[in-house]
């Protein structure tokens, strides 16, 4: 896809994220969600400079999209309308709340099986997440978030490996927050 269609459509995925998303604001901070999405968005597109993520046409408007089917009433049906069913598959695979009962290790293994886009967008949703410790957590709560980096690592990280090195730096970074 030229540069030019995919600066639309991510200016179409991040404007329907961020009115999906209108009123939620970040952990423990008063910016919009839409911030959230963003920096992921970055994230990718800076890593497929290094590596292929996939599917740009894919992952792109996924990773703007990637927590809209979880913390929002929009449905993976409507995304597949206004943007494909590969891009609503990916948010879908995506979405913690799609697997009742929940299970972490389920939750990796499908990213995993998924597709490549789905495993770069959850590596770059973890990198940008560590990039600061909520205020209000506990240490004991990003202990426990760093156990579960070391987990996305080791059940994601063999997707992309620019994206693996970048989570492990970004971890061994956020222990120093600690
Ligand atoms: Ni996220």
């Amino acid at each position: 896809m030229p540069t030019t269609d995919l600066q639309h459509l991510y200016n179409k995925a991040w404007l329907f994220a961020s009115q999906a998303h209108l009123g939620q604001t970040m952990k423990a901070s008063q910016l919009p969600y839409s911030t959230h999405v963003a920096m992921v968005a970055n994230e990718l597109i800076f890593a497929d400079r290094e590596e292929s993520v996939g599917a740009l046409e894919i992952a792109l408007p996924a990773a703007l999209m990637h927590d809209v089917i979880e913390d929002t009433s929009v449905t993976q049906a409507t995304i597949a309308d206004l943007f494909g069913e590969r891009v609503a598959s990916v948010v879908a695979s995506l979405s913690k709340n799609l697997i009742v009962p929940f299970s972490e290790e389920q939750y990796f293994q499908a990213i995993a099986a998924h597709s490549k886009e789905a495993a770069a967008i959850k590596l770059c949703d973890r990198i940008t997440n560590l990039q600061s410790a909520p205020a209000t957590w506990t240490q004991t709560k990003r202990a426990s978030y760093l156990v579960e980096s070391s987990q996305i690592l080791a059940a994601l990280g063999h997707a992309h490996e620019y994206l693996a090195t970048r989570l492990n730096t970004a971890m061994v970074r956020y222990e120093t927050l600690i």
